[in-house]
């Protein structure tokens, strides 16, 4: 009888979660022992992004990353690396940087660290994330202005040259927005044209109850994996907020007044039938992910449980949000009985 997610999707593919520090240091024993039994895939909620792991020139932090990796390696866990270019959550000196040439250094210096530090125990890397825009053009970064278009062809070549065995993927979210599915496909066969060493691209999947549609994510996966790569859906969670946001009054990331029912819904408890709408989500989004399993390597959820989860405060601060598989106890919710039972 399977005891866990993990037993669960073995035949399927891997089942991951996005683990914090907390869980990374193994503070809490039964979360542990959850996540043990649970995953089979771990990937760094933080502290693999450039500012903590690379902070300044000359200064990598590798405690809390090493600990990661050696919990996988205990508990028989894929490991994703997350995350080597992005623009947030950037070390500042990356953006102090205007000439090409030292850009060049700098990127090397970074990635052969990194990536050679874990060489053969981090198993894929999430080796660009979030380079494009909605409409699907490039997003003006610091690496595109310094190195130009092509400057996601040159990270990949340079961690293929470091672990030639490690799989590559680039990362980001919307990636089931019909523009930007555009300009992402476009933009793997222009590093493929280059000779460049893609194996997998990663849907976020910062999902909604409504949006985006069962069609639209099918419609992805497909098409993508009609790239020859592999498929992964890295950040899953399902937000309970109802859409459209009521932003009057609040900037994202502003705390608003407390106690506006409108803008925190659901601030002490998920009401009965909205437990029952995520269920019947997460259900359906299982259901594509086992019918196209021959093209999707991974499904990570981004985080355990409900209480440490990024969306409850977000896109605003103060949210109470729902949106994993784990209550704020670590029990199981409906949503974790609903995937289980279509298998
Ligand atoms: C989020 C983390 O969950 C938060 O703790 C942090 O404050 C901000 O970043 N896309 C990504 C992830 O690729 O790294 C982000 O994670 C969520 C959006």
């Amino acid at each position: 009888k399977p005891e866990g997610l993990r037993d669960v999707f073995k035949d399927n593919f891997l089942i991951g979660a996005a683990l914090n520090v907390n869980q990374i240091l193994e503070k809490d024993s039964v979360q542990s022992a959850l996540i043990a039994s649970e995953f089979n895939s771990v990937t760094p909620e933080n502290v693999m992004k450039s500012m903590l792991i690379h902070p300044q020139k000359d200064t990598f932090n590798f405690e809390i990353p090493d600990k990661l990796v050696a919990l996988a390696e205990k508990n028989d866990m894929h490991v994703q690396g997350h995350t080597l270019v992005w623009h947030s959550q950037l070390s500042p000196f990356f953006k102090e940087i205007t000439d090409s040439t030292e850009m060049v250094e700098v990127l090397t210096n970074h990635i052969n660290t990194i990536v050679g530090r874990y060489k053969g125990k981090i198993d894929a890397w999430d080796v660009v994330n979030e380079a494009l825009n909605d409409d699907g053009t490039l997003r003006k970064t610091v690496f595109l202005d310094v190195l130009g278009e092509d400057y996601l062809s040159l990270v990949f070549k340079i961690a293929e040259k470091v672990d030639p065995n490690v799989e590559l993927y680039y990362n980001d979210y919307s990636m089931t927005n019909p523009s930007k599915r555009a300009g992402a496909i476009k933009m793997i066969k222009r590093m493929q044209e280059l000779g460049t060493k893609v194996n997998g691209i990663g849907m976020q999947g910062h999902w909604d109850l409504d949006t985006p549609s069962l069609e639209e994510i099918e419609k992805s996966i497909v098409d993508y994996a009609d790239l020859g790569i592999k498929v992964a859906i890295t950040e899953l969670d399902v937000s309970v907020i109802p859409m459209p946001w009521d932003f009057t009054g609040a900037d994202v990331n502003v705390k608003f007044e407390s106690g506006d029912a409108t803008m925190n819904p659901y601030p002490n408890k998920l009401p009965d039938s909205i437990q029952v709408k995520l269920a019947n989500r997460y259900a359906d989004i299982f259901k594509l992910f086992l019918k196209h399993q021959d093209k999707i390597s991974r499904v990570t959820l981004w985080g355990v449980n409900d209480g440490e989860s990024w969306k409850n405060d977000w896109p605003i601060n103060g949210r109470t949000n729902y949106p994993l598989l784990f209550d704020r106890n670590n029990g199981k919710k409906k949503a974790y009985y609903s995937i289980v039972n279509l298998k």
